[in-house]
């Protein structure tokens, strides 16, 4: 993602949603998604029941008897294969740590946007905090401001975009980009051995320097949430994503209809972004996902994205590849690249993997 190449400079930074609320401005415009093709009259569900739910602790713990760990192995190969994302408990980190990474998320959003703009990027840019730039026309624009900032490999790591207040903010995220680190390595493990793989293969592929990125996500209230997304539907150009929220909002499409995630202070979700659909030829499913706004509530969450190495050719594993099941990607570097180009279309770009 970092090699994407900058939209043209005419091209122009829509402005901050929260500065809008604030001087009481509400445009409907170029905000109106819901309506139309956007929602395609999939149905809105709220039962978060059927999410599932997996606890890494008994596919990583050596005290888990072999049992147990094959039973949720497989849970977590179902998961993947037909929602394309779990809810992630056992996963070792205190939830008064991700309380605080909450925290930290809402102290900087809070702040006048004087002190926020000291972080504002450039059309240019690909950290700092802002939103897209201004989509073509008759695209929709999300009800939501951010910060990106690149944490792995950590020589990429450039601290001018990253908040100085509060003041814990920089030790709080570097802990917790530590964490998440681990996180990627148990689940990646686990997805290759819930495929009878050899339990490294992914995060070869990945490589050593994977990337990992942080995007933190505020959404505002917004007064007509029938109208307007917090995130307009799209799928991750990522190997996968992890995302921690504060409030509900978040929502997964699955065989038509459009469920919410559970709010679990203590979990962490994980969803199969494109580049693990094709490293697992299609066996595991990227998942298209959305957020709703919300008239009375804002909202934060703070999604981690890992992706592979940098100029990393990456494909499906050959033992993925059979009569039964021929290969259906092929290989692709950069992927999150050609993702980007067709994401501000509103397009996925999953098509270009194809064989
Ligand atoms: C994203 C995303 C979900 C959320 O940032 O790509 O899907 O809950 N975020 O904010
Ligand atoms: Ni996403």
């Amino acid at each position: 993602m970092a090699a994407y190449s900058a939209p043209p400079s005419e091209v122009l930074l829509s402005k901050r949603v929260q500065e809008m609320v604030l001087h009481g401005e509400e445009p409907l415009g170029p905000y109106i998604c819901r309506s139309g093709e956007d929602n395609d009259g999939k149905e809105d569900i709220m039962d978060t029941s059927p999410i599932p739910i997996i606890d890494l602790n008994l596919l990583s713990s050596s005290t888990t008897s072999d049992n147990e760990r094959e039973q949720e192995l497989e849970k977590l190969r179902s998961a993947l294969s037909s929602w394309g994302c779990f809810q992630g408990i056992g996963h070792g980190i205190q939830t008064s740590f991700l309380d605080k990474i909450r925290q930290v998320s809402r102290e900087f959003f809070k702040q006048p946007m004087e002190e926020k703009n000291k972080y504002a990027k450039s059309v240019d840019d690909f950290q700092g905090y802002g939103a897209d730039p201004v989509p073509e026309q008759g695209q929709s624009l999300d009800w939501s401001d951010r910060l990106f900032l690149e944490v792995f490999p950590e020589d990429r790591r450039k601290y001018n975009p990253w908040p100085q207040i509060p003041i814990s903010f920089r030790e709080v995220l570097e802990d917790y980009s530590e964490k998440m680190k681990m996180v990627t390595e148990i689940t990646s493990k686990a997805m290759a051995k819930s495929l009878k793989l050899d339990e490294n293969c992914f995060l070869e592929q990945f490589g050593k320097q994977a990337q990992l990125h942080a995007r933190f996500n505020y959404y505002s209230p917004c007064q007509r949430p029938d109208l307007i997304l917090g995130l307009k539907p799209h799928a991750d150009g990522t190997g996968y994503s992890i995302i921690l929220q504060d409030e509900v909002g978040l929502q997964v499409l699955e065989d038509g209809k459009w469920y919410t995630v559970p709010k679990d202070p203590t979990a962490l979700f994980v969803l199969m972004g494109d580049q693990m659909e094709v490293m697992s030829n299609g066996i595991f499913k990227g998942l298209v996902h959305r957020v709703v706004s919300n008239s009375e509530r804002d909202r934060i969450s703070v999604a981690m994205f890992y992706t592979p190495e940098l100029g990393k050719e990456i494909g499906p594993e050959d033992d993925l590849v059979n009569m039964d099941r021929p290969r259906i990607y092929k290989k692709v570097t950069d992927y999150a690249e050609t993702h980007w180009k067709f994401y501000q279309r509103c397009l996925r770009a999953l098509h270009t993997a194809h064989i």
